[in-house]
């Protein structure tokens, strides 16, 4: 049998009251992604040909928060439902941009979990076909209800259900598949008479029952794929559930993690062989880590990439950085955006680096800021060093050649350049660039001493 073209229509027109929320539900994010880009993935995978998503409240946020990074994508259309009358309303929207041969698939904008392969069952069946599931506490579902021999008739919503329905724990998950020459026929028979006055999407089954077309059910094997997120306690949990799926992937794939329930991923990992994250790791947007890389409790890797046998020590922040081979940061250090260090560099704690190329071996050790500037190779930098890049109103750069000897509590006013082999005294402020080789000191004044020198008093 040839298959129809996919067309997957998302409802996510949907106030979210119970999100407490100025922002959109579907733009909650779950694994730092909104909840819509989970299922507009999962549409992509299922090879959709058209992608319609329904939007209302705060469309011009849910749109805009997706246009950039779709404003090229063809396949990605967007409807309008002015007033929320009801799913089987939200549904018809959409379909004036759906092709009368197409398969058509619906899923729910707060449904972020659901997997491709847990839907592509339900794309092979020419007639109705549902996705069910069997749950312990079946309340405010609506129920698919079934004659003596089992076959579907229809489903009722909590609302209407008489009480013996109920009782019923199989519910609609409310993602269907139906050709869209059908689904249209019926959707221009739905009544709005029921106990919230909306039009139903679920009453197209007793439709097709009528109309004699068969209706398929799938039961889902897992049922938290299905859970819809109405308020933030269900977004924290479909949170931990996106993480623990992802975690054990990561692990099957050879990543170790100390403790997988203490690990947050909000992006992609690329990982080598042997490579160790200990708790309290958060790793966001696009992040590489190379072979037998450690990264210890408490840090943030967002958009960077890391060397082999290189060791981040716990409580660092990088963002955007490089760091070459074995290499080592922190405890407590911060890498910003544009820092790159060559390998067997060494950044320890309470230092701040950004936009800085550091050399091979070299090492700033403690409490320092450098910021905008090239240091080379083998240069050591003191305790207390600090790049004075920025004047008021401009940056300017430092740069510190091979072998460079930078003593403690020294300021490097930029923009200046220290000359290869140079030694900088300790409590230093340099103005001036410095020659190769040689030691230069600038201290306000020599030593001092004033004795009966009183403390000022505090003003009152
Ligand atoms: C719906 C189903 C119910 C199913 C449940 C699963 C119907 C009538 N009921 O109930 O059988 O068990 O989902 O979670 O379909 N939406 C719109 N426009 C509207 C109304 C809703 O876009 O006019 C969107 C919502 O934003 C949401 C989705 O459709 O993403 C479902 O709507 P909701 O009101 O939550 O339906 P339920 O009462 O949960
Ligand atoms: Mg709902």
């Amino acid at each position: 049998m040839k298959s129809l073209p996919l067309h997957v229509i998302i409802l996510a027109a949907g106030q979210g009251t119970r999100m407490k929320s100025r922002l959109p539900k579907v733009l909650h994010e779950v694994g730092g992604l909104p909840m819509l880009a989970h299922v507009l993935e999962t549409a992509q995978a299922l090879s959709a040909t058209g992608r319609h998503v329904v939007v209302g409240h705060g469309a011009d946020e849910v749109h805009g928060r997706f246009f950039s990074s779709t404003a090229t994508d063809r396949s990605l259309h967007w409807t309008l439902q002015r007033e929320q009358k009801g799913t089987g309303h939200a549904v018809q929207q959409a379909m004036n941009a759906v092709p009368e041969d197409a398969q058509v698939l619906v899923l729910f904008g707060d449904v972020p979990l659901v997997q491709a392969n847990t839907i592509a069952p339900l794309l092979r069946h020419r007639g109705l076909a549902l996705l069910t599931a069997r749950v312990p506490d079946p309340a405010g579902y609506g129920r698919i209800l079934r004659d003596i021999d089992g076959a579907v008739t229809g489903i009722v919503e909590e609302r209407d259900a008489s009480a013996a329905q109920q009782t019923i724990d199989e519910i609609n998950t409310g993602i269907l598949c139906v050709p869209a020459r059908l689904l249209r026929r019926w959707l221009g028979r739905l009544k709005n008479r029921n106990a919230k006055g909306e039009y139903y999407l679920t009453d197209v089954v007793a439709m097709a029952v009528q109309d004699g077309v068969g209706v398929a059910t799938h039961v889902v094997q897992d049922v938290e794929e299905v859970m819809g997120v109405n308020d933030r306690a269900q977004l924290a949990r479909a949170e931990r559930l996106f993480q623990r799926r992802q975690a054990d992937n990561l692990m099957r794939q050879g990543l170790t993690l100390r403790n997988p329930e203490l690990f947050e991923l909000r992006g992609s990992l690329e990982f080598g062989i042997d490579v160790v994250i200990d708790v309290g790791v958060v790793i966001e947007g696009k992040v590489q880590l190379g072979d037998g890389v450690s990264i210890g409790p408490y840090s943030v890797i967002r958009d960077s990439r890391i060397g082999a046998n290189s060791r981040i020590e716990s409580h660092s922040v990088l963002d955007s950085a490089v760091v070459g081979r074995q290499c080592r940061v922190g405890p407590y250090a911060r890498l910003r955006p544009e820092t790159v260090l060559a390998d067997e560099v060494h950044v320890g704690n309470f230092v701040e680096v950004k936009k800085v190329t550091i050399g091979r071996g070299s090492k700033a050790n403690h409490l320092a800021y450098l910021g905008d500037g090239a240091v080379g190779a083998n240069v050591n930098i003191g305790a207390g060093t600090i790049f004075c890049n920025y004047d008021g109103a401009n940056k300017h750069r430092t740069v510190v050649g091979d072998d460079v000897f930078i003593g403690s509590d020294t300021q490097l006013v930029a923009p200046v350049t220290i000359g290869e082999g140079a030694t900088i005294g300790a409590g230093s402020t340099i103005t001036r660039d410095v020659p190769s080789g040689g030691l230069s000191v600038a201290r306000a004044q020599g030593q001092k001493h004033y004795p009966g020198w009183q403390r000022p008093k505090k003003k009152k």
